[in-house]
């Protein structure tokens, strides 16, 4: 018998984390980590906390990206792999059909418009990315597919060649035949469409980068298009799916009917990874479409019990918790909250969002001394601001936030939808105490500016730190 002990490692060498990162797996993000004061080491998790290894507790205004609308470490998740676990399932065999794969799609797709009939499952949102493309080519017979601009679905070579953010594709070579579509500009949907030659058009009904929002008309616009030059409709729901916009899926909102939609993130209740790309049975026929062809689309893991049973109890957790609601009311108590702001903070421009997906833009203030001071941080780096109130709320308040991309002036928060009413006045008041320190130009807060542009210099001249 083996003396191996998980949790007697953990005791022993919590802590080594940013140096193991940095010998072993990405040691420019331990650097990122560092310059910005994100080096805490996180020790244990419940709900909408995190508890780092001195015992200090943070507001996790992130959700995992996401991922724990439900709130972290659920514990009846925990139970069902517990319960799965004892059960000794076979698990993948593969030469069968795996019974709790056939039981949560069938609990999917009940929660799904009927049109949406059928599923394939995976193992995470740009997983289930690529299998909305494929699957468009197949059943189109079309190679190219269209995406927004500021878009985000993945980072495999496929979900990169719908990619709405230049940057990350640099470096990468060729990437699939695509066009990218002005966010808003119908005229150029319609002039790239005409050309019949896009197999789908891939959306984000609220774009996560950014939180976007549509103007009125502008998605059912879209979908009228897709539908006048036979372009399928491809939602991608791996972030706004799930509640996180308040309701089951961001596309119900416009009362849209899309051809393929993508699911991840809090499909499973946060433990075990999984992904899911849903579409019309007669689209995924267009696939499987000859016995010879039946494994034409598959990865190993994708139906695996855990994964499957987790998604089971984490749709059932979503309605008994009332969790769609709860992220409507909660999230707009947030942004109400924070649009109040307003009145004492010319830097704040607007909050956004739906639910639990909500940005917050800043812009340059009027006021002489701050603006001069605001073009200082810009002219090094133009997400820079950004990170200047990031840092204090994670630092001086407790609270983790993220800066949304790496230019621009907005920080994206996806809260639990579980946020009790407290922690929301929490987060207001120390939002509203950072962007305080923001009217001292001669204070602690562009101080750290200065310190960040000093490490942006550093970095565009390739200097380390
Ligand atoms: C809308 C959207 N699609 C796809 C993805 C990719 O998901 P994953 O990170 O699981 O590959 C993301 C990730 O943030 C996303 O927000």
């Amino acid at each position: 018998m083996s003396d191996f002990n998980i949790k007697q490692i953990v005791a022993q060498r919590l802590g080594e984390n940013y140096e193991l990162h940095e010998k072993h797996i990405n040691s420019t993000l331990v650097k990122v980590f560092r310059t910005i004061k994100f080096d805490r080491v996180y020790a244990r998790a419940k709900g909408s906390y995190l508890w780092d290894k001195e015992g200090n507790r943070y507001l996790d205004m992130l959700s995992g990206f996401g991922v724990f609308g439900a709130g972290r470490n659920h514990p009846l998740v925990a139970q069902v792999i517990r319960d799965v676990l004892d059960l000794d399932l076979p698990n993948m065999v593969q030469m069968d059909c795996a019974f709790l794969a056939g039981l949560f799609a069938e609990a999917l797709l009940k929660r799904c418009p009927e049109h949406l009939n059928a599923v394939f499952f995976c193992n995470s949102g740009t997983e289930a990315v690529e299998a909305a493309l494929k699957f468009a080519r197949a059943a189109t017979g079309r190679n190219k597919v269209a995406y927004l601009d500021h878009g985000w679905h993945g980072l495999t070579l496929g979900a990169l060649s719908i990619m709405g953010n230049d940057e990350f594709r640099e470096g990468f070579g060729d990437m699939l035949p695509g066009e990218c579509i002005p966010h808003g500009c119908l005229e150029s949907a319609e002039e790239t469409l005409s050309k019949r030659d896009i197999a789908c058009l891939a959306v984000e009904c609220i774009q996560g980068k950014g939180v976007r929002m549509p103007v009125d008309g502008y998605l059912e616009s879209l979908q009228a298009i897709c539908r006048k030059y036979g372009t399928l409709l491809f939602c991608d729901e791996v972030q706004a799916g799930l509640g996180r916009t308040g309701k089951m899926f961001s596309f119900q909102h416009w009362n849209l009917e899309p051809d393929i939609i993508t699911v991840s993130k809090a499909l499973s209740g946060g433990y075990v990874p999984v992904g899911a790309m849903i579409t019309r049975r007669a689209i995924y026929q267009k696939v499987f479409n000859r016995m010879d062809r039946c494994w034409v689309h598959s990865t190993t893991f994708g139906r695996n019990n855990l994964a499957m049973a987790c998604g089971l109890v984490a749709l059932e957790i979503l309605e008994k918790e009332n969790l769609f609601e709860r992220s409507a009311v909660q999230g707009q108590k947030i942004m109400d909250a924070v649009h109040a702001l307003k009145a004492k903070h010319e830097v704040l421009k607007e909050v956004r969002g739906r639910g639990c997906m909500i940005g917050i833009e800043f812009h340059e203030p009027k006021s002489l001394g701050l603006k001069l001071a605001w073009k200082a941080v810009h002219a090094a780096h133009d997400g820079l601001f950004a990170q200047m109130i990031v840092m204090p709320l994670l630092d001086k308040h407790h609270v983790l936030t993220q800066v949304s991309g790496n230019h621009g002036d907005i920080i994206r928060i996806l809260p639990p939808f579980i946020i009790s009413d407290e922690d929301i006045a929490y987060f207001v008041n120390a939002l509203d105490n950072v962007l305080a320190d923001t009217h001292n130009v001669t204070g602690p807060m562009w101080e750290l500016g200065k310190n960040l542009v000093k490490a942006a210099m550093a970095n565009k001249s390739g200097k380390t730190q």
